[in-house]
C-alpha cells in the first residue's frame, strides 16, 4: 500500500541565510553616520579582509558575481574572436561575460563524479586561439585543476577562477579563488557568506587590479577632469551597507563552513541508504566537500522522474531547485546561434535532466534536514 506523506505546515525554502549580530551593528553604524554609498570605510575593510583571508594582494568589491566576471574578462584586454573555454553546466553569467565582448565561448562537458567541468576535455579543446579558461567550481568540490594550471602557464593562457560557490573551500589546502590570474566570487543570499547581492574580484597583479577598479566605477578620468572618462565601464560598485554586512559575515566564516559541512553530512547519512540516487562523497584526495548546496542526482530507470520527485517534495512543503540548465540548450543562445548545433554534452544533459538540490541554507535546522531527507526517501521508495 502506498503511504501518504506527512505534511508539515512549515514551508522549508531552498535557502534561508544566517545573519549574525555583527552585521546589524555594522549596518546601524552606516545608518547613524550617513555612510551608505560605496564611499565608506566598510568597503575598504571588507576588501582587505577578504584579500587577506584568501591570501591575495588585491580585492575589488562589486555589485554581484556576474558583474565580477564581466569586469574580470574585460580587464584581460582580449581581442574579438579569442576563445575562452567554459563549462556548459553553469550559470548563464559564464557565457554572458564572454559574448558581450565579442569573444568566442568554447563549451566543455561535465565530469559525472564531481559535476564540474571535465578537465581532460578542457585540455583537448585548447587551440592557438585559446586565451583564457574560466575554471568554474560547481556545488561542492573544486575543479581538479592541476593539469589546467600547468598547461595554462606553459601556453600563456589566462585563468579566470569563478569561485562564486566556493568561498572558504580549499584545493590541496590552498584557498579556492587564489589560483586564478583573476578570481571572482558572489555574495548572493545563498552563498557561504552574503551581502544580499554582491561580488568580489581578487588578483595579485597590480595592473589588473587598477583596471578592475576603474571599470567598476565608470572609468572616471584620473587626471584633471574626472568627467573625461578613460574607457567604457559600469557602475558596479558595492555599497557601504553591503560591505558592512560582508564584514560581519566574514568574521563568522569558520562557523559557516563547519555548519555547511554538518548539513551535508546529516543529509548524507540519511540519503546514502537509497540505491536510487547518486550523491557526492564527503572527501576527495584534494578537497573536502563544502556543500554550497546539497545536490541529488536521480539514477536512470528508477521509475519516477525528477519533475515528479520535486513536485512531491513541494506538496510536502519542501522547496528544491533544479540543477543548472546547460548553456548549449539555452533558447536565447540558439536564437543567436552562439554554439554549434552538432556538439553533444551528454553528461551535462544528464545532470540537468535528473539533478536537483535540497534546502541547504545556513538557516535550516537539524529537524528540518531530517524531515527533508526522510520525505525524499519516502518519495523514492514508494514511487508516489
Ligand atoms: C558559479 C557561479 N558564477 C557566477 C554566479 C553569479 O553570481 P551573482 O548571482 O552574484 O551574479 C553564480 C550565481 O549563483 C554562480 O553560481
Amino acid at each position: 500500500m502506498k503511504k501518504k506523506l506527512r505534511s508539515k505546515n512549515k514551508f522549508i525554502p531552498v535557502n534561508v541565510p544566517r545573519i549574525f549580530k555583527e552585521e546589524k551593528v555594522n549596518v546601524k553604524d552606516c545608518m547613524d553616520t550617513g555612510w551608505i554609498s560605496s564611499e565608506g570605510s566598510y568597503v575598504k575593510k571588507f576588501e582587505s579582509k577578504f584579500a587577506k583571508y584568501n591570501k591575495r594582494s588585491y580585492a575589488i568589491a562589486v555589485s554581484s558575481g556576474t558583474a565580477a566576471l564581466e569586469i574580470a574578462i574585460k580587464s584581460l584586454s582580449l581581442k574579438r574572436g579569442d576563445e575562452i573555454i567554459i563549462p556548459t553546466f553553469s550559470i548563464i553569467s559564464t557565457v554572458l561575460c564572454v559574448i558581450k565582448f565579442g569573444l568566442k565561448p568554447v563549451l566543455v562537458d561535465s565530469n559525472l563524479n564531481t559535476w564540474n567541468m571535465d578537465v581532460d576535455e578542457v585540455i583537448k579543446k585548447i587551440t592557438n586561439r585559446t586565451k583564457a579558461i574560466i575554471v568554474t567550481h560547481i556545488y561542492g568540490f573544486p575543479v581538479d585543476m592541476r593539469k589546467i594550471l600547468n598547461i595554462a602557464r606553459k601556453r600563456r593562457i589566462r585563468i579566470v577562477e569563478d569561485a562564486a560557490e566556493m568561498i572558504g573551500q580549499t584545493y590541496y589546502n590552498k584557498k579556492c579563488g587564489s589560483f586564478g590570474d583573476i578570481s571572482t566570487f558572489s555574495f548572493y543570499a545563498n552563498k557561504h557568506i552574503t551581502t544580499g547581492e554582491g561580488g568580489m574580484i581578487l588578483t595579485n597583479e597590480k595592473k589588473l587590479y587598477q583596471k578592475c577598479k576603474s571599470l567598476r566605477n565608470l572609468c572616471f578620468g584620473d587626471g584633471k577632469n574626472r568627467f573625461n572618462h578613460d574607457d567604457i565601464g559600469w557602475n558596479y560598485r558595492m555599497t557601504n551597507l553591503q560591505a558592512a554586512v560582508g564584514c560581519g559575515q566574514l568574521k563568522n566564516i569558520s562557523w559557516i563552513i563547519k555548519r555547511k559541512r554538518e548539513i551535508g553530512r546529516r543529509y548524507m547519512s540519511l540519503l546514502r541508504k537509497s540505491k536510487k540516487i547518486h550523491i557526492q562523497p564527503y572527501k576527495l584526495k584534494y578537497s573536502t566537500n563544502i556543500f554550497w548546496v546539497y545536490g541529488v542526482l536521480l539514477k536512470k530507470g528508477i521509475g519516477i522522474s525528477r519533475d515528479r520527485v520535486v513536485k512531491k517534495l513541494m506538496n510536502s512543503n519542501i522547496q528544491t531547485r533544479n540543477f543548472f540548465f546547460p548553456m548549449h540548450k539555452q533558447k536565447i543562445f540558439k536564437k543567436m546561434k552562439v554554439f554549434s548545433k552538432n556538439k553533444r554534452f551528454n553528461n551535462a544533459d544528464l545532470l540537468s535532466q535528473n539533478g536537483f538540490y535540497l534546502p541547504s541554507g545556513l538557516g535550516i535546522s537539524n529537524s528540518e534536514i531530517d524531515y527533508v531527507g526522510k520525505t525524499l526517501l519516502q518519495v523514492l521508495e514508494n514511487n508516489i
